[in-house]
């Protein structure tokens, strides 16, 4: 028994071994043809509504944008993925388009988007549109039309049942009062399905004239000179329009339901061929599917789809309950395998429809703030993947100050609020709740300076300024050289000169230690050890690597305190060591 089962252990181990120097030489062989700008991006993310006001109305602005390149470029970043920016009635700022070849007149006009993007590209800095097509508004001309009459030539461009049908089977919708996905229109004595709010109509990706549609629209953007596409809830375009019976807590298991159903991946290689193989863009979807095999077939290069996946299952592990560092290190770990051969991913801990990174995943105490900020941007920098890096977050942003309901703008918040009632839910938790979760903790207004309204805006800002923006903001941290933002742009520096740490081989390291996340990248002969304390306590690790140590790259502490093979890290310390 004794002898098979260290006979196994060897077998393992030099089987370990042997997978080891493949995957090495493979890197070597795929090396320049691997290589691609979308791989090496370092993107910004900005929700314009938040960014700047120029005008005093109190809503950020494509001129503020625009005002704001400097900042940007000084960054380092390398693109930006702006937030839907098209003729919207607001009804979900903006993901909701009633007309995609216009400017949303509260951000400015056509003019000011070609100067933004001119002024953008003066920087090498490239433009990521939102894409919003598995829905529009309800105020766009085709739903307009749509609804007019049954035998209206626009009909077909949305899902509708009519009534003498009976009433259709039940789908969810995650901003319905009710949740009730389907809404009654008397019009024409029929429902049409809306998966988000009642004013965003979903598209009908069945009929080939809506499809066309779409591909004419990126192309007008594309031929403007946008250098990618993210698409908005994509993975939902495809439905089974007989719309049959569900029998499970769609609610609960939506993804399950929803997401990369039939047909999608027809849509997504039609689309390959008519848009995205023409431009030199990059895509990609929110979402990736159900399982890792919905994903790779959404990115994997040869499938002609998308450029990379953005999955959920890493920024949805916060909760306001807390995490465990464990099951953060089990989630990235289990994805960066998964695609370390094929395929690609993006790396994210925050974005317009969550709170804020450091309230969420680090320690927005006085104390810790700063350096668990930029603990979070040194993971977030470091990771193979493309990293997203949300405005705001180089700062150290952190969660708004919002009381009750009233305090909300979001729809999905005043909505969900609705539902609790309705159902005569725990409205006190859901508020609770909603104080650490709520999307608009992300969407407070930029914090430039410690001025009025942050320097965002001269007039009253649509969503209030968190009252820490005297100490947390740009003007400030501009000149503290041990500041968040400071880290931030020398990370990002560290990640442009560094190719390792964006194509090199990532190996887990001390993978059940409670508080630090430890793992090397490798390239060629480049190897780097990546170290961050997760926790509010003093840390240590022992690593055969520490022997082999030549460089610190960097460090959002002063101190090393190595003996021997043993580090001691300082609470949320974040070190990155090149080695021999
Ligand atoms: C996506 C967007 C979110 C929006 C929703 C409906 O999830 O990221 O902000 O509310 O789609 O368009
Ligand atoms: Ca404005």
């Amino acid at each position: 028994m004794k002898t098979s089962l260290l006979l196994m252990i060897l077998a393992l181990t030099i089987n370990g071994c042997k997978e080891n120097t493949n995957s090495k030489q493979k890197l070597a062989e795929k090396g320049e043809s691997s290589r691609k700008w979308w791989k090496e991006a370092i993107i910004y993310q900005i929700y314009p509504r938040s960014f700047k006001d120029t005008n005093g109305d109190g809503v950020g602005d494509l001129k503020g944008i625009t005002q704001k390149l400097d900042y940007i470029e000084s960054l380092g970043v390398t693109a930006v993925w702006l937030n839907p920016i098209y003729s919207s009635p607001n009804d979900d700022n903006g993901y909701d388009v009633s007309n995609y070849r216009d400017i949303m007149s509260d951000f400015g006009t056509m003019e000011d988007f070609d100067h933004m993007l001119s002024e953008m590209h003066e920087r090498n800095i490239k433009l990521v549109m939102d894409v919003v097509v598995n829905h529009s508004s309800d105020e766009h001309y085709w739903f307009q039309q749509s609804r007019s009459s049954r035998d209206n030539p626009y009909r077909d461009y949305y899902h509708w049942w009519p009534a003498e049908k009976g009433e259709p089977n039940y789908r969810y919708s995650l901003f319905d009062e009710k949740g009730d996905a389907w809404k009654y229109d008397s019009l024409t004595d029929a429902y049409y399905l809306h998966y988000f709010s009642q004013k965003q109509p979903d598209l009908n990706w069945e009929n080939p004239k809506v499809r066309k549609e779409v591909y004419d629209i990126m192309h007008f953007w594309a031929e403007k000179g946008v250098d990618g596409f993210r698409l908005d809830a994509f993975q939902f375009v495809a439905k089974d329009t007989t719309f049959p019976a569900i029998d499970d807590d769609l609610e609960k298991n939506f993804i399950e339901h929803y997401a990369v159903q039939d047909g999608l991946h027809d849509y997504l290689k039609e689309m390959y061929e008519e848009v995205f193989s023409k431009y030199d863009v990059m895509s990609v979807a929110e979402g990736a599917g159900r399982n890792f095999e919905d994903a790779h077939n959404l990115v994997d290069a040869d499938r002609k789809e998308l450029n990379m996946a953005y999955a959920f299952e890493g920024v949805d592990i916060a909760k306001p309950e807390g995490y465990s560092l464990k099951h953060f290190k089990e989630v990235f770990t289990k994805w960066e395998r998964e695609f370390s051969e094929k395929g690609w991913l993006s790396i994210f801990l925050a974005n317009h429809d969550q709170a804020r990174l450091v309230s969420r995943f680090g320690n927005d105490s006085p104390k810790y703030r700063a350096p668990s900020a930029k603990m979070l941007n040194t993971f977030i920098l470091s990771m193979r993947g493309t990293p997203y890096c949300y405005y705001g977050d180089e700062l150290g942003m952190t969660n708004g100050n919002f009381e009750t309901i009233e305090d909300f703008k979001d729809i999905a918040a005043i909505n969900g609020y609705k539902k609790v009632i309705n159902e005569n839910g725990d409205v006190d938790q859901y508020l609770k709740n909603l104080r650490f979760s709520s999307r608009d903790n992300g969407r407070t207004p930029m914090q430039w300076s410690a001025s009025e309204h942050a320097g965002f805006s001269t007039g009253e800002p649509w969503l209030p300024v968190t009252d820490n923006y005297k100490t947390i903001n740009v003007v400030t941290e501009e000149t503290d050289s041990s500041s968040v933002l400071n880290h931030f742009k020398k990370m990002v520096q560290l990640r442009k000169s560094h190719d390792v740490l964006v194509y090199g081989e990532y190996r887990l390291l001390a993978a059940s230690h409670p508080e630090v996340y430890a793992f090397s990248r490798e390239l060629d002969e480049k190897k780097v050890l990546v170290l961050l304390n997760f926790s509010a306590d003093d840390a240590h690790v022992e690593l055969e690597e520490l022997s082999a140590i030549s460089d610190t790259l960097i460090n959002n502490l002063d101190i090393v305190d190595i003996v021997e093979n043993r580090i001691s890290l300082q609470p949320y310390q974040a070190i990155i060591f090149s080695l021999n």
